[in-house]
């Protein structure tokens, strides 16, 4: 609820009448219904639907007084942040206190002047609206925290294994390599050698290449380069609090130089077609410089840029034209950076997932699922700024980026 001109507002009494009045005395000003039972109340309470903001209820109702509602009402998780104003005759000094004892908000006794009720309900909506904001903050950072939490401790796990497997990888990359190297014909100590033993090395050669053997030296080769890159990656995402230094720099320029980088980066081009999508800049050319760290930026930007190109490989429709956007603005104290993709966007249990480290969708091969969770520790730690997602499945994706002026 976050204007209480909208609040939903539910009476509860058995007396018609009762019910009469205080709908006359609210309409206009906010939805109000009414039910004559507390089983009914109870029931709409927890409705998702006509959950109500605020409570009026009668104390004396056959079958279940308004105390034994409103203590059921505080029992449960779903209704316990609803206020009760209790609306009665009962007006003693005992009745109030068990109303308040069951969790009441507040008391009005019969027979009650209009502007009463109509200031105690707007106070306690209002009150309503600034509690649900300020648990909603609470909320987020304790999720932000969580992840952060989360974050570090897999910074450490990740530290400890990328160092028990840099070596063995450098040495069968080395291995394959130095392979290569006592193949070749180049080297004149192979052709002595391989006569030497009675086989030209030539044919030595053609044996290999006939039984696919080069191929599969390839194969190591290459995947031993992949994992050197994931481990340089998680490398990457444990280092601790010594981080870079910040410089005052140039967004644009940054940006345009990441997506040039794009534009000639080998595999973007030939896997996901780089080259044919449009990208559009609109830059808030009266943005200052911003103090960050360009290649850890960059590196951000880059990820962005790749899993946009990646999801709009994706997309099977006819005459699509792939486009992303890449927009900066100034909002108060902070620098904003967009990337907008028109892309088949995300499904919300993935959207959620996407900064989770190793989260990823793709195959064997396309993705560690590291990208995003490393720039969002890119943007919130480094360089204490915030990140966030907006996606819709068939309605693209944008990603949004906030750095501290
Ligand atoms: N622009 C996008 N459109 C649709 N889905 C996306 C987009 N960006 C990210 N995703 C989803 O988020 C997941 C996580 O992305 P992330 O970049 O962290 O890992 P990845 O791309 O799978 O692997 P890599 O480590 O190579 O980046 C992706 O697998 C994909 O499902
Ligand atoms: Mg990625």
């Amino acid at each position: 609820m976050s204007d209480i001109t909208k609040a939903k507002i539910l009476i509860v009494d058995d007396e018609p009448e009762n019910i009469r009045v205080l709908a006359i005395l609210l309409r206009g000003k906010y939805t109000a219904t009414a039910v004559t039972n507390g089983f009914k109340a109870l029931e709409q309470a927890v409705s998702e639907t006509a959950r109500p903001d605020l409570i009026l209820l009668d104390v004396m109702m056959p079958e279940m007084d308004g105390y034994e509602v409103c203590r059921r009402l505080k029992r449960d998780e779903r209704t316990r942040g609803i206020p009760v104003i209790f609306i009665t005759a009962m007006g003693e000094v005992e009745n109030e206190t068990l109303g308040f004892q069951v969790g009441a908000t507040d008391y009005i006794a019969k027979p009650f002047h209009p502007a009463v009720v109509e200031a105690r309900v707007r106070t306690h909506l209002e009150l309503k609206k600034h509690r649900d904001h300020l648990e909603e903050l609470a909320e987020t950072r304790a999720r932000q925290l969580i992840h952060a939490e989360r974050l570090a401790m897999l910074g450490t796990l990740l530290a400890g294994i990328a160092h028990e497997i840099n070596n063995p990888l450098s040495s069968i990359l080395s291995g394959v390599q130095n392979t290569f190297r006592r193949l070749s014909p180049e080297v004149e100590a192979n052709i002595a050698v391989s006569k030497a033993c009675g086989a030209e090395l030539s044919v030595i050669r053609e044996y290999l290449k006939q039984r696919n053997i080069f191929r599969y030296f390839e194969a190591i080769e290459e995947n031993t380069c992949r994992c050197i890159k994931i481990v340089s990656d998680m490398l990457n995402f444990s280092r601790s609090s010594n981080y870079p230094q910040s410089i005052q720099a140039d967004i644009h320029h940054l940006l345009d130089d990441i997506i040039h980088l794009a534009i000639s980066d080998y595999d973007l081009k030939k896997k996901y077609n780089f080259g044919h999508i449009t990208v559009i800049r609109r830059y808030d050319k009266g943005l200052p410089q911003i103090p960050c760290v360009p290649n850890e930026l960059q590196q951000v930007i880059f990820n962005l840029l790749k899993n946009a190109a990646q999801a709009m490989a994706e997309v099977k429709q006819e005459n699509y034209k792939p486009v992303i956007e890449l927009k900066t603005s100034r909002s108060g104290n902070e620098a904003v950076i967009e990337v907008a993709d028109n892309a088949g966007g995300m499904a919300e249990e993935i959207r959620r997932r996407i900064f989770d480290p190793f989260f990823t969708t793709k195959g064997a091969g396309a993705g560690t699922g590291l990208g995003l969770s490393i720039s969002y520790f890119i943007i919130t730690e480094i360089h204490k700024g915030k990140m966030s997602v907006e996606s819709g499945l068939g309605k693209g994706s944008r990603f949004t980026i906030c750095l501290p002026l």
